[in-house]
Parts: structure tokens; sequence; C-alpha cells
């Protein structure tokens, strides 16, 4: 067969080479092969090939170089052997390891680290322009203090930022005296807070929404879990809908709800928001805060977790983390395992749940367990409901409703004039029956009711 292609070639890929240290005394998250294949993944996702890596384990970093001197030859020889265009480091590096390696590693190489790479993920990914603009502020506070020849590289790719970081470097005249850093300085500042300005407005029009989403009646559900776990193939399955799904790493990048009915006729909001990943970079926690407080309001959060994944148990602690940082650690949740399909031993499966907490086995792809997903998380939200027993009149006709669509009814009794209910419902609806409670239903003797 002829290997002539008919199609056109595709753009070779930058190659990259990889980065990775041990700091004695401080273990990661992930052991130094994984997060450097992590790495790897991430590399992929931003469209680079990855040609080869070099480790090292140091007691501490290099003040200078992050590495030791003799390493940054060695690293430089490879890159140079295998015709590496970009260098990427595990680890953050400071604005001064950034310059340091710059000069020693030369011209033509261009030095990223993970927090840059995944920066440039998100910004192929955010579609919304509140993710946009959080991505491109994070972007810029990222890159202000690491102002060289690397970031105007960056900055005119821009990857799916389509150039909003870019150009830079070429606006603005320069000053009497001022130097094109300084004016690269100046510009961004000056957007950054532009940026910022834009959105304040943005998310006091999403607020507007969320207040509504909460008036909705409906409990919400929020999805968390390491990015790949399988977030977006899960909610398509329990909402029957449509939500973009690729094995990339954060494909997901701004919050998707969706409506999912469970059983018994409830009706709950779910939904679906960023990946997490270990050493998720500080710029971007802080500049996604606002998204990921979205999760902090939840009723009840779904962690799902790839179960197939060797780190699995380590990804599900990186997002307990981040659970923690963004003050969502004490929502109840429930863990979905999912990808069983994937396991060769389905009764591995069973031994792991006991691993995780209230956690049920799942195929989001093969459709495996969804029913009984849908059964428990209707059971564990019911059990975040609020126990109150209330005697409402007839002319209450919307809260005697908002009872019977959003609550669980245990006990129902009609008496002249109006109705007395015993049952539960979401904590957020309660304080709407301000004023028509009883008494907590554990101190009312069967016989009042
Ligand atoms: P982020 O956007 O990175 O947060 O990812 P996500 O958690 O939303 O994952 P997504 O649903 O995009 O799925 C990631 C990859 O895993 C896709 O290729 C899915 O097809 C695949 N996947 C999801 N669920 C399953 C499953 O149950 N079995 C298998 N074999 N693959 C799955």
């Amino acid at each position: 067969m002829s290997k002539k292609n008919t199609y056109p070639s595709k753009a070779p890929r930058e190659k990259a080479f990889l980065v990775g240290v041990e700091i004695f005394g401080e273990e990661g998250l992930l052991p130094l092969n994984d997060s450097l294949d992590e790495l790897a993944l991430l590399a992929d996702t931003a469209g680079l090939e990855v040609v080869g890596e070099i480790t090292q384990k140091l007691s501490s970093p290099n003040a200078k170089t992050f590495i030791g001197a003799g390493k940054v030859n060695e690293l430089k020889a490879l890159a140079e052997d295998t015709l590496s265009q970009v260098v990427i480091f595990d680890d953050e590096l400071s604005p001064r390891h950034q310059r340091e390696l710059e000069k020693l590693l030369g011209e033509n190489l261009r030095l990223l680290d993970r927090t840059s790479l995944i920066l440039d993920i998100f910004a192929q990914h955010a579609k919304t322009r509140e993710g946009m603009l959080q991505v491109e502020l994070a972007q810029y506070e990222y890159y202000l203090p690491r102002l060289t020849r690397a970031w105007t590289h960056l900055a005119r790719q821009a990857g799916g930022g389509g150039g909003r970081a870019g150009g830079v470097g070429g606006v603005g005249l320069r000053g009497p005296g001022e130097t094109q850093l300084e004016v690269d300085r100046r510009v961004i500042r000056k957007r950054i807070s532009h940026i910022k300005d834009e959105l304040e407005k943005v998310r006091a029009h999403r607020m507007r929404h969320r207040d509504k989403r909460k008036k909705s009646r409906m409990p919400i559900v929020a999805l968390v879990g390491y990015t790949n776990a399988g977030k977006s193939t899960l909610l398509n399955q329990l909402a029957q809908t449509d939500v973009y799904v690729a094995d990339q790493l954060f494909a997901t990048l701004d919050p998707t709800t969706r409506r999912v009915d469970l059983p018994g006729g409830y009706k709950s909001l779910f939904t679906d928001t960023v990946g997490f990943i270990q050493k998720l970079p500080t710029t971007l926690v802080a500049a996604f805060r606002a998204t990921l407080e979205e999760i902090a309001e939840a009723d009840l959060l779904l962690h799902v977790v790839d179960i197939s994944h060797p780190n699995a148990l380590n990804h599900f602690e990186a997002v307990e983390e981040t659970l923690e940082d963004i003050d969502a650690a004490h929502i109840p949740v429930l863990t979905a395992l999912n990808k069983i399909d994937l396991l060769s031993n389905q009764e591995t499966a069973q031994e792991t749940l006991e691993n995780y907490p209230r956690a049920i086995a799942v195929s989001a792809r093969k459709k495996i367990g969804i029913p009984e997903l849908k059964k428990l998380l209707q059971k564990s939200l019911y059990e975040t409901y609020t126990p109150i027993l209330v005697r409402l009149p007839y002319q209450q006709g919307n809260l005697i409703s908002i009872f019977h669509e959003s609550g669980q009814i245990e006990k129902i009794e009609h008496e002249r004039g109006g109705v007395m209910i015993q049952g539960r419902l979401p904590g957020r609806l309660v304080a709407q029956f301000d004023g028509w409670e009883i008494l907590p239903e554990d101190q009312i003797p069967e016989e009042e009711i």
C-alpha cells in the first residue's frame, strides 16, 4: 500500500523535555515518576510532544537554578540532542529560577513549568466569558513578575486564549526612559485592573442567576473529581444530556448545570465544574474561587474517582484537599468509583469500595450502576434534609406545595383550616417555614401528631 498521505499533514508538534525534582523530606502527593507521567499528559493536552525526561533528588532546591548547575548542563545537552523546543519543570519556578534558567538554557529553549502549562490548557478550554476572564487574570498575574522573553513568546501563542494575553509587547508607547519591559508591565497592570472590573460585572450577573437557582427549590448536587475522572460522562448518563466529553485533562472548565430526575419523582440540579489536580496553581485556585465556591453551596457532593487509575487514592486525597481550600469540606459526600469496566478483576472494585466513604462502583461509559447510584443519591440527599414539623393554614398554599415538591413528607394530617406536615426539607428552604414550625420532630410525642 502506498504510504502517500492524501490528507493535509498535521502541523508538527513542538517537542518538550520534562524535568522532575524530588526534595528529600517533602513528599508530594504523587511519587516523582507518577507526577511526571501526569505532567506528560498535561503537555500532550497542551499539544506538545514529550521526547524525554530527567529527574533529580535534592535536599533543597538550588536557590538560583532549582536543579543543580551540573544538572542544568545535562538538561541542556539532552534537550538539544532530542531537538526539543520546550523544557517543562514539574514544579512551579520562582521568577528568579525562571530568569537564571533561561539565561543558561539559551534562546532556543522555551522554559515552562507545571503552572504555566496548566494556565495554557485552561486558556484553550475556557468557553464562557467569566471563565476566559478568570484564566486571563491568572495568566497576567503569573507572568507579571516573570516578564521575560519566555513570556512574550507564550503571550503570542496564548493558547486558545486567542491572543487575549498577546500583543502586550507591542502595545503602549514607550514613555521617556522607559524600557520595553517597563512598558509591558505598565500595560499588563492596566489590563489586570480592567479584567477585575469586568469580572465584577460578570459575577454580579451570575450571582443573580445563582439566587434564582437557589429559590428554584431543587436540591443541588455538585460533581467533583480529579481531572479526567469521568464527571462529564457521568453527568450525561444521569441527566441524559450531551455535555462535552474528551479524553483530555480539563475538558470542562466552566460550570455546567443540568436537571436530573431521581427515583420517587424527585428532581435535582447537578453541577459539573473544573477538574482538580495535584499542585493546582494557587493563581488558578484564586482566580476560580468564585466558580469553585458554587461547589460550597451544594447540598451534596458527588465525588467521581477513576478507579482504574493506579493513583486513584492519591487523586481522591488531592480533591479532598482542594475541597478544604474552598470551604466545601463540610458538605456530605458520595463517592462514585467510575470506569469499573476497565478493571480486569471486578472483585477488586468491591474491595476498594471499603477505602472510600459512602462509595458505589459505576461505569459511566458502559452505563453500569447508574440506577443504583441514583437511588443512593436520592437517599443521601434525603439524609441532608432537615427534619421539621409544621402547621400550615390553607392560605399558605405556596408553602404546602413547596413541601410537596421539594421536601419529603412522612406524615400529613388535615385539620380544620390547614394541614400539619411532618417530614424533611432541604436545609436552604427551612427558613421559609419560620413561624409555622411547631417543635423539632423528636420532641413531639407521636400521639400528639
Ligand atoms: P475534566 O474535564 O478533565 O474534569 O474531565 P471529566 O472528569 O469531566 O472526564 P470526562 O467525562 O471528560 O471523561 C474523561 C475520559 O474518560 C473520556 O475519554 C471518557 O470517555 C472516559 N470515561 C468516562 N467514564 C468512563 C467509564 O466509565 N469507562 C471508561 N472506560 N471510560 C470512561
